[in-house]
């Protein structure tokens, strides 16, 4: 049996280096992703901010520019780095993107995106994947996307993560863009039967254990993004469903995990906010969930002192809060 490629998707203000830190505490197994970046931001900040940590692996990095040369500025550095692969992003329909000439409007620009994988090809030996959507707008025809992807493919670009609904890219936000067209997974496995040569990833709306068996089936693997953000303790269906592991379900050993984390982060002056906002899914959908999220503030704000480790025990595992 050839092992299923599981990904976390990759979204910005939650796929920072604490939450991947959580993460790999519930599951060794799936493909981690950052954040979008710029190439700009990169090349100013990349060194010191885009440090992984070794538990990390396998991690993908995201991009997101127009400029081929910045590209290939970023991938030098990105392989020094560590990362096992680069994903360009061209799928985001944000204002902001539009308007910087990158994200899902280059869509229609299939031989510059083709210029961009051939700088990176150039200049590192990592693999690039491209994170993109079936169509601009409101057109079904799949036409636009086979064409990218044929020209995409010959540059050397041998991965697609399919987000299945079009982006529109005038009259709507960011965040309905997430949710509206309706997703259409037949329509990204025509693409599959099309390319079956290349590896295309599923990504959209996938929320059950029954869907992600299917489709890692159907495609080369699934992307969620949602359902893991709202309710880590998922990953640990999945590690133990699809990747054969025998995880004990046991939060207080995965939050004692944490708390080693973010002990050693706040001594190197990280925001707690940062470090435990990604924690309110923890108890998703049970009756303790309001509890904890109130008490996840109280650490935010820092009414409680969780340096005082016996005291924070105390009140998660006696549920005194
Ligand atoms: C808060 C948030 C931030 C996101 N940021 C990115 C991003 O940086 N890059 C990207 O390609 N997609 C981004 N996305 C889209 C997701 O990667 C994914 O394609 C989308 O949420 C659909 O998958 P899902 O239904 O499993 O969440 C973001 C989504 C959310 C909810």
């Amino acid at each position: 049996m050839t092992k299923k490629r599981i990904y976390l998707a990759p979204m910005v203000g939650r796929t920072d280096q604490h939450f991947r830190s959580f993460i790999r505490i519930l599951s060794k197994n799936i493909h981690l992703y950052t954040e979008m970046i710029t190439c700009d931001a990169f090349l100013h900040t990349g060194r010191s901010e885009y440090k992984i940590n070794n538990y990390e692996h396998p991690i993908t990095i995201q991009l997101a520019g127009f400029d081929p040369k910045k590209f290939m500025q970023c991938s030098k550095i990105i392989e020094e780095q560590g990362f096992n692969e680069i994903n360009i992003n061209i799928g985001c329909p944000s204002n902001k993107v539009i308007k910087g000439q990158f994200g899902a409007c280059l869509m229609n620009h299939p031989e510059h995106v083709a210029e961009i994988v051939t700088e990176i090809k150039n200049s590192c030996s990592l693999p690039v994947s491209i994170k993109t959507r079936l169509g601009l707008d409101y057109d079904e025809n799949l036409d636009l996307l086979k064409d990218f992807i044929y020209k995409t493919s010959n540059a050397g670009c041998t991965r697609f993560f399919l987000h299945a609904r079009n982006a529109i890219l005038k009259g709507i936000s960011t965040k309905k863009n997430r949710n509206i067209p309706a997703l259409r997974y037949d329509d990204a496995f025509k693409i599959k039967t099309e390319f079956p040569h290349l590896s295309i990833i599923l990504n959209g709306g996938i929320t059950t254990m029954d869907e992600i068996i299917n489709y890692s089936d159907l495609f080369d693997g699934v992307m969620i993004g949602r359902k893991i953000y709202d309710d880590p303790m998922f990953l640990l269906n999945i590690e133990n469903k699809i990747f054969n592991s025998s995880l004990i379900y046991d939060k207080r050993i995965i939050l004692k995990k944490y708390l080693e984390y973010a002990l050693t982060q706040i001594n190197l002056g990280a925001n707690k906010y940062f470090l435990f906002k990604h924690l309110f899914g923890l108890y998703y959908k049970t009756d303790f969930s309001k509890k904890w999220k109130k008490f996840l503030n109280m650490i935010i704000r820092e009414e409680i002192n969780i340096l005082r480790m016996p005291f924070f025990e105390e009140m998660i595992y006696e549920k005194k809060i």
